[in-house]
């Protein structure tokens, strides 16, 4: 008789992203005249796609609707014209060296983070932060990993956990921090590559939020510091930086120069390269993102492209501020919502998480998410988007103000 992967047994029942989507239509149902539920619950964008990005895919439909210019399946690793804009424009004109054949296209930062667990040994020991994204965990529960290790980052480490004591395999960092707007400075960073390197970790860099750098002293990529290449892969999305998160492109760096150790059954040891395992995984797991999404995305490397995508990080960098700032001026404590589109904000009096964010659904029909979504330490917290429109952002702190 066939068995399930029990490990899905000890998820926490639903994803958190879907509970609160459940929870929202179950209001509006038996609420049905309310007026509207405004949104900074889940990190989804608002703003339209940029017209550069518009017209490279509306160009390259057509290419796919002729005999001459179609296209079947792309290479799975991508298409050299965007693994090429990105090595040029996200590293190598920032000073990085990062070349095209270590760059793998793929449909978004979420999946490659998840699916970057196949081609990591099952008994490696796991750190993560508290609170954390929760594709980290659960995609290491579902591999069942029993060693997790939490590392709580809180208001009293400054939202930066402190580098443990103990040699871990395989550490997640993602910075700027989902969910609590953290960032890291190179000096804070180079810390944990100097960890990394003494224990032969290996470091999963998530900087899918990196475009709302605006500090000099943060690192856009783990790359940009000395020793990374040696013990990091780097995940990156179009989704926040472009708007892409309906048409899903995203990018994992694999160096070279990264190995790791593959112990087999008859006992042999030896390095293997691991950009070689992930493009062995990628050859047989996936077949690319779609020709029209890469060529969307090449798009926003274009001089256009990057001039029209700024203006629209500005456009939320500024519902980062005015969020922030009204909340201050609220007496409210929050952080982030600096080189970050999230605020994280201390509930009213300690109340739990989930208690504050039905209150805020109930009384000023506003989405937030519940701290304790993210784990343990996220208790007593909950995160706002900057991602919702102006109009609604304004309309959202109006909201505020007359029930905190
Ligand atoms: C979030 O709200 O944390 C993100 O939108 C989720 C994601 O990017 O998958």
């Amino acid at each position: 008789m066939f068995r399930v992967n029990a490990n899905y047994l000890n998820l926490n029942e639903s994803y958190l992203f879907s509970t609160i989507a459940h929870k929202v239509a179950s209001y509006k149902e038996q609420n049905p005249g309310c007026r509207e539920v405004i949104s900074l619950g889940i990190g989804d964008v608002t703003q339209p796609l940029v017209p550069a990005v518009v017209d490279a895919m509306e160009k390259a439909s057509r290419q796919m609707g002729r005999q001459e210019t179609f296209r079947g399946y792309g290479p799975e690793q991508g298409y050299s014209f965007l693994r090429e804009a990105i090595a040029l424009n996200d590293y190598n004109d920032r000073g990085v060296d990062i070349a095209p054949d270590e760059i793998f296209i793929g449909d978004g930062a979420k999946s490659d983070i998840a699916n970057i667990l196949d081609i990591l040994g099952s008994d490696n020991t796991v750190a993560l932060a508290d609170p954390v994204y929760p594709v980290y965990l659960d995609s290491n529960i579902m591999a069942g990993r029993k060693e997790i290790f939490k590392l709580p980052a809180t208001a009293s480490n400054n939202y930066a956990p402190q580098i443990p004591r103990n040699g871990i395999d395989i550490i997640y960092l993602c910075y700027p921090n989902n969910p609590t707007g953290a960032t890291l400075t190179r000096k804070e960073l180079q810390e944990w590559i100097e960890y990394a390197r003494r224990n032969r970790s290996l470091i999963l860099f998530d900087s899918a939020y990196e475009a709302f750098i605006t500090d000099e002293d943060v690192p856009h990529s783990i790359y940009e510091l000395p020793g990374a290449k040696e013990v990091a892969i780097e995940f990156r999305s179009f989704s926040k930086t472009a708007g892409f998160t309906g048409i899903r492109c995203g990018y994992t760096v694999v160096p070279k120069t990264l190995t790791g150790l593959a112990e087999c059954v008859s006992g042999n040891r030896r390095e293997v390269s691991l950009r070689e395992l992930w493009n062995r995984r990628q050859t047989t797991k996936f077949n690319g993102a779609s020709y029209i999404s890469q060529r969307a995305a090449e798009a926003v490397y274009s001089p256009a492209g990057k001039l029209q995508t700024r203006e629209i990080i500005e456009y939320y960098r500024q519902n980062a501020k005015l969020l922030r700032e009204s909340l201050q001026s609220l007496g409210c404590n929050v952080t982030g919502g600096i080189n970050a589109p999230y605020i994280w904000l201390s509930t009213p009096d300690g109340v739990e998480s989930w208690d504050f964010f039905d209150q805020l659904l109930k009384k000023c029909q506003l989405v937030v998410t519940p701290g304790v979504g993210f784990g343990e330490y996220g208790e007593g917290h909950v995160r706002l988007t900057a991602f919702n429109t102006r109009e609604k952002t304004i309309e959202a702190i109006e909201r505020l103000q007359t029930s905190l």
